[in-house]
């Protein structure tokens, strides 16, 4: 007998990769089910060979569903990820709302899968950050062999991490440069097409923006408290894909080739690194695809034991999708829950 998959936000940017990402991988459910607002109640969307009509969150009773992976955002998931926990389903949450909740393991399977135990406190388990997910990826197989202590991190953030609203926005601008209509900035605060904006989220008190301060939040809790991290964050002119340009200073002395020997064998981490033309991975290249990508691997002479990279990932599948279908993949391979229907039976 198989689980019971509920996705809240499922006619969202994350919430339909999790859809296609828990068909194409085979997740063993026996009932998928999808949730959004009732703007969106009967819209099909698609799982594997079927599609599914869309319910509404506000009516459907979570009592016999196992698993609930939430992505419509924080303030939906403040007010429902606790009741749906409540009635013993494990929500796996795409929002900031819970990161950083002490009772509330923030996950990337690759680097802490063992956090995932303690989901049991309130029954719910967070994604990190998009940026941060295919960051702290590349990050964790270095750390453990060379010790990081400080990262700088500039990244170049596509606009499918605001949601399906801003792509329609690039798209609707763009197309506007080329008919001379009047462009408009509706979800980001100036022009983005044929530019790029150096805010993502609010800004803070001391300068930097929220989604800066996630990654330097989000690093330390999932990966090494010690780490010392500041970060940039730029949404630039891409429908999917995150990139990143990182500098890393590390403990012991380290090599291009050490570090690049490491990242080959690493979970997750695909290493294209050839030092000619187009011998390096692109956000375009990585749409679409689950591993995240290092390229231009070098030393950094400036600091003692540093090393450069370029890390590009799909923000939709590692940075979210994928993610939180791999945390239900280790609750269930770890067999931290059980199937309702099983038990009832
Ligand atoms: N995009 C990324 O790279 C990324 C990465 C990590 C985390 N996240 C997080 O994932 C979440 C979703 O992001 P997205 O990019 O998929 O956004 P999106 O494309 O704008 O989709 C939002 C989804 O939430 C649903 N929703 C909104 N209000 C709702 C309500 N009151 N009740 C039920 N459903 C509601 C929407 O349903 P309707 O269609 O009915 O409005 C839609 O399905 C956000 O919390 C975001 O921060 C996104």
């Amino acid at each position: 007998m198989g689980y019971k998959v509920a996705v809240v936000g499922a006619t969202g940017n994350v919430g339909r990769e999790m859809l296609d990402i828990l068909a194409e991988r085979g997740f063993p459910a026996d009932e998928v089910v999808a949730l959004a607002s009732s703007r969106s109640i009967g819209t099909e969307v698609s799982f594997g060979d079927k599609t599914l009509k869309t319910k509404v969150l506000e009516h459907y009773d979570f009592s016999d569903t196992d698993i609930c992976l939430m992505s419509a955002g924080g303030a939906v998931s403040k007010e429902w990820s606790p009741k749906i926990g409540a009635q013993g389903c494990v929500v796996i949450d795409n929002s900031s709302s819970w990161r950083m909740d002490p009772d509330v393991p923030l996950v990337v399977p690759e680097v802490n899968a063992d956090a995932v135990a303690g989901f049991t406190k309130k029954n719910i388990i967070a994604n990190p950050n998009c940026s941060t997910a295919q960051l702290v990826v590349a990050l964790k197989p270095l750390h453990d062999a060379f010790g990081i202590q400080r990262v700088v991190v500039s990244t170049y953030q596509s606009v499918s991490g605001a949601g399906k609203d801003a792509m329609d926005e690039l798209f609707s601008q763009t197309r506007a440069v080329f008919v001379t209509d009047p462009i408009e900035p509706k979800k980001f605060p100036k022009r983005i097409a044929f530019n790029l904006i150096p805010q993502i989220d609010v800004f803070m008190e001391d300068g930097f923006t929220k989604e800066e301060w996630k990654m330097m939040a989000e690093t330390k809790k999932i990966l090494d408290p010690k780490i010392k991290l500041t970060a940039t964050c730029v949404r630039v002119p891409v429908f999917i894909a995150h990139s990143e340009a990182v500098n890393i200073e590390f403990e012991k002395p380290v090599t291009a080739d050490e570090a690049r020997d490491i990242l080959r064998e690493a979970p997750g981490c695909l290493v294209i690194d050839k030092r000619e033309p187009g011998g390096y991975i692109t956000p375009y290249e990585a749409a679409g695809e689950d591993a995240t990508y290092i390229s231009r691997i070098r030393e950094d002479a400036t600091v003692e034991n540093g090393i450069a990279m370029w890390i590009v990932s799909d923000n939709l599948r590692k940075g979210a999708a994928l993610n939180a279908v791999q945390i239900a993949e280790v609750l269930v391979n770890r067999k931290l829950i059980q199937p309702k229907a099983a038990k009832a039976a």
